[in-house]
């Protein structure tokens, strides 16, 4: 029986890492966000100096490129993937406003991109993956067997959002989130490089007014019929 690739995008905070997690864990595939490793990217440019007073100059981050090494790494307490930095569990530091204040402009450097595809087209090679980021349907797997594109109403998703960074210990202001959000999906959604857009052949998933168990029951009935109509996967 041939695994699949599952690729879930969307706008932030719309919960594509929890829905792709639990889908992982119920399939026992492997689970990636993509976006965690463009936080670990501005994380580093963050310790090392390169971003200073928010502002950077990309060739720096160009060239820091090969010195960055990001893994992952089980969790079996939260059944979730942490994020490494150079061997350094980093999955709380990347969460944090500073990080995603300034993520997307590092993600918008083509070369950052570029390296950052081609890791996670290693990790996909032997399918048995979801991965949830920004371009993944439309740029990194665009034959992946099912490509979920997701959306929810903007004060939900900040809602999301802020209860996610108190549970983490973190206090942050609503207006101060909302705006991170509302700047992201802008910034995500017009850059050059591979911007967020859904794939021609994605099914979008608006979970504004959907449970967690809902939305896992609707995309395993999604690949139970792919199944059905093409060949039999795990
Ligand atoms: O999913 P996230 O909020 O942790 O992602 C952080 C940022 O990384 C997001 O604002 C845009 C960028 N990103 C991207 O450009 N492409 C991806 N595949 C994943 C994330």
């Amino acid at each position: 029986m041939s695994k699949i690739i599952v690729a879930i995008d969307g706008y932030s905070s719309c919960g594509k890492s929890t829905l792709a997690k639990a889908l992982a864990l119920r399939m026992g595939y492997a689970y990636i966000d993509s976006g965690a490793m463009y936080r670990c990217v501005t994380l580093y440019a963050l310790k090392t100096g390169i971003i200073k007073d928010k502002k950077f100059e990309p060739e720096e981050i160009i060239h820091s490129l090969p010195k960055i090494h990001i893994s992952f790494q089980f969790n079996t307490h939260t059944k979730s993937n942490d994020a490494f930095l150079n061997g350094e569990n980093v999955e709380k530091q990347i969460r944090t406003l500073e990080v995603a204040a300034l993520v997307s402009k590092v993600s918008s450097i083509k070369e950052v991109r570029t390296h950052m595809a081609a890791i996670q087209r290693k990790l996909g090679k032997d399918k048995g993956i979801v991965m949830d980021g920004r371009d993944i349907g439309s740029h990194i797997f665009p034959s992946a067997e099912l490509k979920i594109f997701m959306t929810a109403d903007s004060d939900v998703r900040v809602q999301r959002r802020m209860d996610e960074m108190h549970s983490k210990g973190m206090h942050v202001e609503r207006n101060e989130v909302k705006e991170n959000l509302l700047q992201r999906d802008h910034d995500d959604t017009h850059r050059k490089e591979n911007p967020l857009v859904k794939a021609k052949d994605a099914i979008v998933l608006d979970n504004s007014d959907l449970s967690r168990e809902e939305q896992l029951e609707y995309v395993l009935k999604l690949i139970s019929d792919l199944t059905l109509t093409k060949d039999s996967f795990v």
